[in-house]
């Protein structure tokens, strides 16, 4: 599958967000190497903290289904922003820790804007699992 491809599936998840609160919906797309590609839209809730980003449910979405993090090869995310989207700061922390270094990021949004990117280049100087050793 090609980036076009998988992000036309983030597109079709973005259908699937329950944002009645900011109305901006967020749509994603996790393929893995056995073929297999998962979707997560943005999840919000009538108590604002609880909401769930879209790029989240779907990477969490590829490990509920037995995926590993080497077996993630892509995610496209897409909103409909002027630019391509731009993932928050606990997205960014979250595929930072749970996608591999290679996995390619594809940032998009509805007008044909496209960005590929990677863990490290959204988030560096992340704070990671060996930061807690003292
Ligand atoms: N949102 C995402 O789903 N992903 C991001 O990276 C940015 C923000 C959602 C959260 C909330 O439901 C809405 O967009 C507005 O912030």
């Amino acid at each position: 599958m090609n980036d076009e491809q998988l992000i036309k599936v983030a597109i079709e998840a973005r259908e699937l967000s329950y944002s009645p609160y900011s109305n901006f919906k967020v749509g994603a797309a996790v393929l893995c190497k056995d073929g297999r590609v998962f979707k997560g839209a943005n999840i919000e809730n009538a108590s604002y903290p609880l909401c769930m980003c879209g790029e989240r449910n779907a990477i969490y979405h590829a490990l509920m289904e037995n995926e590993a993090k080497e077996d993630i090869i892509a995610l496209a995310i897409v909103a409909d922003t002027p630019s391509v989207v731009s993932p928050c700061g606990a997205c960014r922390q979250v595929i930072h820790e749970l996608l591999n270094k290679n996995t390619r990021i594809v940032l998009a949004n509805l007008h044909g804007d496209i960005k590929i990117t990677n863990p490290d280049e959204l988030l560096p100087f992340a704070f990671q699992e060996g930061d807690l050793k003292r």
